[in-house]
């Protein structure tokens, strides 16, 4: 027993010393709380998730669509359903005020 954790131990310092990668994609980003707050409260979540397919894209997919944040504006007011072969229409979200739509769409395209 001892042997092995003498065996282990410079194992784990190997580990934690490795400088950590640094990916480009972010494979895995987590909703920031004060877009978290906004989705919820403007109904995004019901069909959008981080990962999951849910009735529209998953965000991350959006996101690697590569729109401007003022495409991203636009799209979300008008929905161009072509842009998603596959998936039902989204409805013009409308009623979602523009500095709340701004920070979601700034958002959506940090995720790419
Ligand atoms: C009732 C379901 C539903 C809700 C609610 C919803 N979406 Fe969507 N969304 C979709 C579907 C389905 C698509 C793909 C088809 C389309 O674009 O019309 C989509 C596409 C999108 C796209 C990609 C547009 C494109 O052309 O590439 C964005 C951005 C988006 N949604 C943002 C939002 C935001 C922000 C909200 C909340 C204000 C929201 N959606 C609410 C279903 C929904």
């Amino acid at each position: 027993m001892k042997k092995l954790i003498i065996l282990l131990v410079p194992i784990a310092a190997l580990f934690a010393a490795a400088p950590g990668p640094s990916p480009k994609v972010n494979a895995d980003p987590t909703i920031p709380a004060e877009i978290e707050t906004l989705l919820n409260k403007y109904g995004c979540n019901a069909c959008h998730s981080i990962k999951k397919k849910l009735v529209g894209p998953i965000w991350t997919d959006v996101g690697a669509k590569g729109y401007s944040k003022k495409k991203i504006i636009k799209l979300v007011k008008k929905p161009e359903p072509g842009n998603w072969p596959g998936y039902p229409a989204m409805q013009p979200q409308t009623t979602v005020p523009n500095d709340a739509l701004d920070k979601i769409a700034g958002w959506i395209v940090s995720l790419k």
